[in-house]
């Protein structure tokens, strides 16, 4: 285990967007995913699944599937067919340029289940949140592990999509999907900017 302290590790996390083409060794992935699985869970349930794509044919599907549906989207918006183009082709040549992503779905399994929308609502979202809590996780293990990472928002917008392209199972909807790499050591994240406590809290 590393000597860094835990605050230490959330000022060293960072989005990094650049990688060494080196691939990730599996183990480390599995790790990662071990780290994320260790975060609090509503009723405890662990109503994730993670996909760990680090084959060039998965990363290229997955990178399909979820370009067409965003130029669908986009095309919908009235955006022109040049900054489509220009839009999905750097999100997919984002995605094809990270050794490994690792998909974070959400299942129904474990959670609970109401008769009424709202609180099957409130269910699913006490999922997402426990889905970013172990997204958080494992994006520290990775920076302590030496290892560069960057959550990608694009399969909450089309988790059947991104599923389908992965052909996972049915109830395996991806939310959350995070690069991640040995880091380029050229890439200089923004500059984080201060933290407006006074802004941002109260005490009652
Ligand atoms: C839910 C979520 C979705 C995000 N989606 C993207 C994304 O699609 N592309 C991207 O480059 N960064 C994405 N990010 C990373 C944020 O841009 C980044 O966390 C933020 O700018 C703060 O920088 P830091 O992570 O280096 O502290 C996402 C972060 C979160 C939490």
């Amino acid at each position: 285990m590393s000597q860094v302290t835990v605050p230490d590790l959330l000022e060293a996390r960072r989005s990094i967007r650049a990688f060494r083409p080196d691939t990730v060794d599996r183990t480390l992935l599995d790790a990662l995913v071990e780290a994320a699985c260790l975060a609090p869970a509503p009723h405890h349930s662990r109503p994730w699944r993670w996909v760990i794509v680090d084959t060039d044919d998965a990363k290229r599907a997955l990178g399909h599937g979820m370009g067409q549906r965003w130029r669908e989207d986009l095309r919908g918006d009235g955006s022109d067919d040049d900054r489509i183009d220009e839009l999905v082709t750097a999100s997919s040549e984002r995605l094809s340029s990270a050794p490994a992503l690792i998909l974070g779905c959400l299942t129904w399994d474990g959670l609970d289940r109401y008769p009424d929308a709202a609180r099957q609502r409130a269910e699913w979202g006490m999922a997402l949140l426990s889905l970013g809590a172990a997204v958080e996780n494992l994006m520290l293990a990775a920076t302590d592990a030496g290892l560069a990472s960057c959550w990608v928002a694009a399969p909450i917008f089309c988790p059947e999509t991104a599923r389908d392209a992965l052909e996972l199972p049915a109830e395996w909807l991806p939310h959350a999907l995070v690069l991640v790499g040995h880091p380029d050591p050229d890439y200089t994240p923004r500059e984080r900017p201060p933290i407006p406590l006074d802004d941002l809290r109260r005490f009652a």
